[in-house]
Order: structure tokens, then sequence, then C-alpha cells
């Protein structure tokens, strides 16, 4: 028989000594002091120490056996610590139980690893024994902080007006540029549903039922490649809103992030947030989704060069490409073996054919292609860069956007080497005007950069199908610190247009018919302006815990490999199965 617990083993102070109290817990550890016997025991909500003494032989006996992560139940009394066993860093620091009565619950393995913080077990042992894992402090802390946000969005939504609506989880197939995971359906044989890689259409319909501001949070799928913010099933915030524009999606969203951030992590977030064009974002961070907790930032040098005399700038500029520099501050004095090092890993980091630079400085700059360029060639490139004595300028060369992203992807090795970011800042930042298409170079089509139902801008609705390429989307994305924690669109609400984006997308009549005939069909009996924008919850949490992975902020995860180590899944599964389900294995599998 379990006893119910007067306190948990976070709750006892000093205000309760004397009292008689019952408490539950795992032991955390013991210490046998010849003759004392000490148990931590823990719970979700702190640690009490415990303590057998030799007045009570049998009871003391009982406590010799007890073994780390034994689940017991004790009775006993609160005393006041000896002065110099005060713990000051815990909350019940000042007092220990005396034990009279042991009830021991359930004894345990020695588990895989230690049950404590930092440990350094690889995180394969970890996802295993996700039981174990999750009984560290610092994940139950991950998991409890997201628990709380659960509670201030859907709070933040339900005083704004936003009604929480539960979309289908078998559905049709929505692209948003990854694989769907499939359910192949018993009653309709040879049918498959999809898993949501988001609700995006359901959001849409029920905006033309007339809900009005709708939100979610909500599972999404999705079966691409996975990288330490990817998991392929991850948690959006997800929201749509009728008779909108961008302004107000942005209000009421800085507004939510202000309250979250206030409420979970003490901080007052400056808003309005910054904006930047897509273009801007590019061309000065080489990222669509720029950390701006650090500056150097990318300066084009192309105009300066086009007929410098060095052939591999000349050449990059009459092809059309663009010859950009950062500015590294105070390593002008890295030597030859360190830039050779550092030319290596950006071609490996970045893709880049080569690297060249100039060690700046008062007296003669050194740049490592300066037998090719005059001077004042070299002097007006430093200049550009805003270099100065001591400064060490990077320069990479070659076609766009190509060139701009690999120069983004050197200022953030080079910003986390030199530990130029503040890592107790929290950057919002609003990217703006996407463009609405890119040409696929593998699929020989145009593809969307948000998704299809994404509006054009007004003015590029009429030249839309002549020149794709140069329409912007009435798309936005939400980025923090460096990385894209929402996006979102004012959408395309009449069946033309959307017909014509499905065109330009190369997505037939008949396609289009199939696919989305509903959504069409939907359209053409009064569909409101509307748009939205879905947040990866995961993401924010992952940020908001100081995490370095979502997996740490996500229950039971997927591991890189998409499987859950716990229960093996995926799974094969049996023949009768396979058959109810119409389903037939190729062979090469
Ligand atoms: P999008 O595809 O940009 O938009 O997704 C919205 C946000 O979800 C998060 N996210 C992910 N998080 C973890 N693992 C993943 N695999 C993953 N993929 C995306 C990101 C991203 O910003 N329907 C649209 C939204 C809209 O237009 O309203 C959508 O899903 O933080």
């Amino acid at each position: 028989m379990s006893w119910l617990r007067t306190h948990t083993c976070g709750d006892l102070t000093k205000e309760m000594v004397n009292q008689e109290v019952v408490l539950n817990g795992w032991v955390s550890s013991r210490r046998d002091l010849g003759g004392v016997i000490f148990i931590d025991l823990r719970d979700r909500y702190g640690i009490t120490q415990v303590v057998f003494d030799e007045s009570n032989k049998e009871l003391h006996k009982e406590a010799e056996d007890l073994r780390s992560e034994y689940v017991i139940g004790i009775k006993g009394k609160v005393l006041l610590r000896d002065e110099e066993t005060i713990n000051p860093a815990m909350k019940t620091g000042d007092i220990e139980i005396e034990v009279s009565e042991l009830n021991i619950y359930s004894e345990a393995q020695t588990p895989p690893f230690e049950i404590k913080d930092g440990i350094a077990t690889n995180e394969d042992t970890r996802l295993k024994y996700r039981y174990l894992d999750l009984r560290r402090q610092e994940m139950q802390k991950n998991l409890i902080l997201r628990s709380n946000l659960y509670h201030t969005v859907r709070s933040f939504y339900h005083s704004n007006n936003f009604s929480e609506i539960e979309t289908p989880v078998l559905m049709k197939s929505t692209p948003e540029g990854a694989r769907d995971y499939l359910v192949p359906s018993r009653v309709n044989a040879g049918k498959f549903f999809a898993l949501p890689q988001s609700p995006q259409t359901y959001k849409q319909l029920l905006m033309v039922s007339g809900m009005d501001r709708y939100f979610q949070i909500v599972k999404c799928f999705r079966d691409e490649d996975l990288r330490a913010d990817r998991q392929p099933e991850f948690t959006q915030i997800d929201v749509e809103m009728s008779f909108v524009d961008e302004e107000q999606i942005y209000r009421t969203h800085e507004e939510l992030m202000a309250v979250i951030w206030k409420e979970h992590m003490n901080v007052e977030v400056q808003t309005p947030f910054p904006r930047i064009t897509y273009k801007e974002a590019m061309e000065t961070y080489g990222s669509d989704k720029p950390d701006t907790r650090f500056g150097m930032t990318i300066k084009k040098l192309s105009d300066l060069l086009g007929d410098c005399g060095f052939k591999i700038f000349e050449s990059t500029v009459k092809k059309g490409g663009q010859i950009v520099s950062i500015t590294v501050p105070g390593k002008g004095d890295l030597g030859r073996g360190a830039l050779d090092r550092l030319t290596e890993d950006v071609k490996r980091e970045t893709g880049a054919a080569g690297l060249i630079y100039i060690k700046v400085s008062d007296e003669e700059h050194f740049c490592s292609v300066g037998k090719f360029l005059t001077d004042t060639k070299v002097e007006e490139m430093v200049k550009r860069s805003e270099a100065e004595d001591g400064d060490l300028v990077l320069i990479l060369a070659g076609p766009e956007p190509d060139v701009f992203k690999q120069m983004g992807t050197l200022r953030l090795m080079m910003g986390k080497e030199l530990e130029l970011i503040d890592t107790a800042a929290y950057n919002f930042l609003w990217v703006t005007d996407f463009p609405l298409v890119e040409w696929d170079k593998e699929e020989k089509r145009y593809v969307s950069l948000h998704h299809p139902f994404t509006s054009p801008k007004e003015e590029d609705i009429d030249s839309l199908e002549e020149s794709p390429e140069n329409a912007n989307a009435r798309g936005y994305d939400l980025v923090l610190n460096g990385s894209e924690i929402g996006g979102g669109s004012i959408r395309i609400h009449n069946s033309e247009l959307q017909s014509k984006m499905f065109r330009v997308l190369g997505i037939g009549e008949e396609e289009a018919r199939e696919k989305f005939g509903f959504l069409l069909d939907a359209f053409t009996y009064g569909a409101p302006p509307h748009g939205g924008i879905a947040f990866g919850l995961d993401r924010i949490v992952m940020i908001m815990a100081g995490a370095g992975s979502l997996r740490d902020v996500i229950a039971f995860p997927k591991n890189q490999r998409a499987q859950s180590t716990m229960d093996g899944a995926p799974d094969t599964v049996d023949e009768k199965q396979l058959r109810e389900l119409h389903i037939k294995l190729r062979d090469n599998n």
C-alpha cells in the first residue's frame, strides 16, 4: 500500500520544523556516514534530505539496502539541520527528515546513466531509456516550460477572440515542400491518407466558413532530412485570421512574443520588431534568417573590381556574379597556417571555391592575391569593407545567390569562433518581401518559396504569368537569433488567382482540380480575404530553454534517422496487417 504524501520533496522549509510528514519519491543518492544513513529523496518538485540514525536498528537495516532510483515513502519529523550542514542553494536546505517509518514501493536496477544534470552520455542511450532521461531535472524543467507555454499561448489567443479548432490528422496531402507520411486505408483499398505537413488548407477553409480567427497547437509531420532544429513530427502554433493585412498579423504576434518572454523569461522584448526584406537579408547577412546579434555584415565589392586586372574577379563580374567581403575585427595577425586552415574550412563548410583575404594594417596591407592587384584597389576594398588597422577582410567571389549564402555561413562561423554573439540577447526580426517562386533546377519548374496559397503582391498579379520570377509574395517569416521560428502569408482568396498560381507552378488544370478542387470550389462561395502564420513551438521552447537540440524539449523525439530507439518504431508489421491494408512489399525492401 502506498502512503499519501503530505508534502512534495520541494516543499519543506524551517517553518515546518517538528511537523510529522509523509514524503514519496526516488532515492537520488545514499550516503552511509558510519551509523547514520542520509538519503536524498527526489521528486519533480525538488530534493529533501532524509536521515536514518542507528536508534531504530530495524529501520536502519532496511535503509542499508536502499539503492539509487528505488521508489520509497517515508514518515518522519522535520528537523533543523546542524549549522554546518545547511545548504543555502536548496529550498529545503535548512531541514532534514528524521525517518520513523519506511515503505519501499519498488526496487530499481542500476540505471544505464546517472540521473543528474549535465551528463555526457551519448544521445542514443538517453533516447533508448527516455523515461530515465526525463527523470533528470534539466529535462523536466524543459517539459514544464513547454507545458507552461501552452497555457500562455492558449490564454493569449482566447482573450483575443480566437477559437481553438482541431483539424484532421488523416487528410489529403498538402504540399509544403517536404514528403508526406502516408497512412494506407483498409476500407478504401489502394487509397492513402497523408498526415498533415500543416493544417494549411483546413485553416483557410475555416475562414471561408466564417470562423474569423482560428488557432491550434497542432502536430505536423514531414518526411524530410533531419537536423538539430528539425523533427519528423513537430508542433506548430497555427493561426489564421480573416479581414487582416500583414500589419495586424505582425502586431498580434509581436504582442504574443512579448507576453511569452515576459511571463517565462522575465525579459521585456522591444516591439515593434525590426523588419528586413528578403533581398536585404540575403545581401547583408547571407541568410533569409539572419542572426542580428552581431555585426560583421556583408559588403559588395563588385563595382570596384570589374577591370581590376585579377582574372577571377573580372570573370565573376562579367558573368553577373558578386564579389563580397566581411571584416573580422582584430584578426589581421593570423598567420599563414591558420589562414590556410581557415580556407580549407571555408571550402568544406560553405562550398566556396576559395577564400581571398586582406590583413589590414596602417603601414601596409597584405592581400593574398595582392600581386594581381594595385595598392589602390586593395585600399578601396579595405575602405568598402570598413576595415581598420589589425582587422582581417575575408572575400568570396561567385555567382548569386550562392556567394551570399556562402558568406552568410562564413559570417556565422567567425561570429561563433570569436564569441561575438551576445547569448543573452533575443533578437526578433520579421523577414518580408520574399520572392513568390524560385526555379527548381531538378524539377525544371517554378516552386513556391512558402506554399502555393500565398498571395502575390498586388502590383505583381498582372505580370505573374509572364515573369513569375520577378513577383514578390505577401509572405513573412519571424526570425529569432538566426532561427526561423515562424512563417506565414496573406493568402490568395479567389479561385481565379489560385488557378493562375497553380499554372505558374506547372500544376495543370486537371491536377489542380484533382488535388485542390475542394479549395477552389470553396473560394467560389464567398471567401474573405485572409492570412495567417504558424510558429515552430519546439524551436521557440528550444531557444527559451537554451537547449542545443529540439530533442531536448520534446518528451519522446525521434533520433537523426527518424527512429524511436526506445520502442523500436518504425518497425515491420505482420503479413496479416499488410494484407488487410492491401499492401504488398517490393522485393528490394
Ligand atoms: P512553415 O513550413 O514555414 O509554414 O512552418 C512553420 C514553422 O514551423 C517550424 N518547422 C519545424 N519545426 C521543427 N521541425 C520541422 N521539421 C519543422 N518544419 C517547420 C518552423 C517554421 O517556421 N502552413 C504554413 C504556415 C502558414 O503559412 O500559415 C507552414 O507550415 O519554425
